[in-house]
C-alpha cells in the first residue's frame, strides 16, 4: 500500500522512540543523533527520510569481488601469525575487540564496543561466521583481523551468493604492511571454499586507504549508500 503514509507514520514512531531513549547523559559533550542507511536507488526512502528532518551525513560505496577471478598470494610479514576466529577463545575474541576499538578509532560514526556487544556483534545473531573470520597475532596482541557474514536472505534479490566481510581493521603500528590485504584475500578464499560467488563490503567514499586495498584486490563499485542523521541533542 505505498503512498498512504505507512512509511511516514512508522518513522514518526521511530525517531519518538529513539528520542525517548536517549537519556540526557548519553553523549556527554558529543553530539547525539539518530542515523540510519539507505541505498541510494531507493528514491523514495531519501524523500520520506528527508521529509522526517533528516540529512544526508555520509556516503559510501557497495563493492564486490568475483571470485572466480583468481587471487593473489598475499604472504604474512615474517614473525606475525594468523588464525581463525574461535568463538570459545574469550581471550582472542576480546583481543580481536580491542584491535577493532583502536583501528576504528578516528573512523566516521565508529563506537568502541564493550566486550558483550562485541560477542553480539561478531558471534551470534543471524549471519555472523567467525568460522569465515580470521586474526593476525604478534606475539599475543591481535594486531589485525576480518570478521565475515553471509547473509542468504538477499540472495535471491541480489542474484548472487556473496561471503560479506562485516569488518577489517589493522592497529596504526602495523599498517602499510600488507595485513589488510592478507586478511582480504585469506577471507575471500574461505568465501570461495564455500562455493559462493562474490565477496561483499560497503566502504566510506573517504577511506582512500580503504579504497585503494579494494581496488587493487578486483572490488568493483555495484551501488552508493547514503547515511542520514538527525539530531536529537
Ligand atoms: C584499511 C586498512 C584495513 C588497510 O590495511 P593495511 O594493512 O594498512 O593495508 P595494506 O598494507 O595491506 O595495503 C594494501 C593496499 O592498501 C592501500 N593503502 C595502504 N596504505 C595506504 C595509504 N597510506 N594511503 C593510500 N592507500 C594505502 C594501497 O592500495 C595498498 O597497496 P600497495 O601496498 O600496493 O600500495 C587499515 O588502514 C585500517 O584498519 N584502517 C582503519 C579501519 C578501516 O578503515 N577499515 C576499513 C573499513 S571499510
Amino acid at each position: 500500500m505505498p503512498g498512504r503514509g505507512v512509511g511516514r507514520a512508522l518513522l514518526a514512531w521511530q525517531v519518538a522512540r529513539g528520542r525517548e531513549l536517549v537519556a540526557p547523559d548519553v553523549g556527554g559533550d558529543r553530539p547525539v543523533f539518530l542515523r540510519t542507511y539507505a541505498e541510494d536507488h531507493l528514491t523514495d526512502r531519501s524523500r520520506l527520510l528527508r521529509a522526517a528532518g533528516f540529512d544526508a551525513r555520509r556516503f559510501a560505496v557497495s563493492m564486490r569481488r568475483d571470485l572466480r577471478d583468481p587471487l593473489p598470494d598475499v604472504p604474512l610479514p615474517d614473525g606475525l601469525r594468523a588464525v581463525e576466529l574461535d568463538p570459545a577463545d574469550d581471550v582472542l575474541v576480546d583481543g580481536v575487540r580491542r584491535a577493532h576499538n583502536e583501528a576504528f578509532a578516528g573512523h566516521w560514526g565508529s563506537e568502541p564496543f564493550e566486550p558483550d556487544d562485541w560477542r553480539r556483534r561478531v558471534l551470534v545473531g543471524p549471519g555472523r561466521r567467525p568460522d569465515l573470520s580470521r586474526a593476525v597475532l604478534d606475539g599475543e596482541r591481535v594486531v589485525a583481523y576480518v570478521v565475515s557474514g553471509t547473509y542468504p536472505d538477499d540472495w535471491a534479490a541480489q542474484g548472487w551468493t556473496e561471503g560479506w566481510v562485516d569488518l577489517l581493521g589493522v592497529v596504526d603500528s602495523h599498517r602499510g604492511t600488507g595485513l589488510g590485504r592478507h586478511l582480504l584475500v585469506a577471507a575471500m578464499r574461505t568465501y570461495a571454499g564455500e562455493g559462493l560467488e562474490y565477496a561483499g563490503l560497503g566502504v566510506d567514499v573517504e577511506n582512500p586507504r580503504a579504497l585503494g586495498l579494494y581496488t587493487g584486490l578486483g572490488f568493483e563499485e555495484r551501488g552508493r549508500e547514503t547515511s542520514w542523521g538527525l539530531d536529537v541533542t
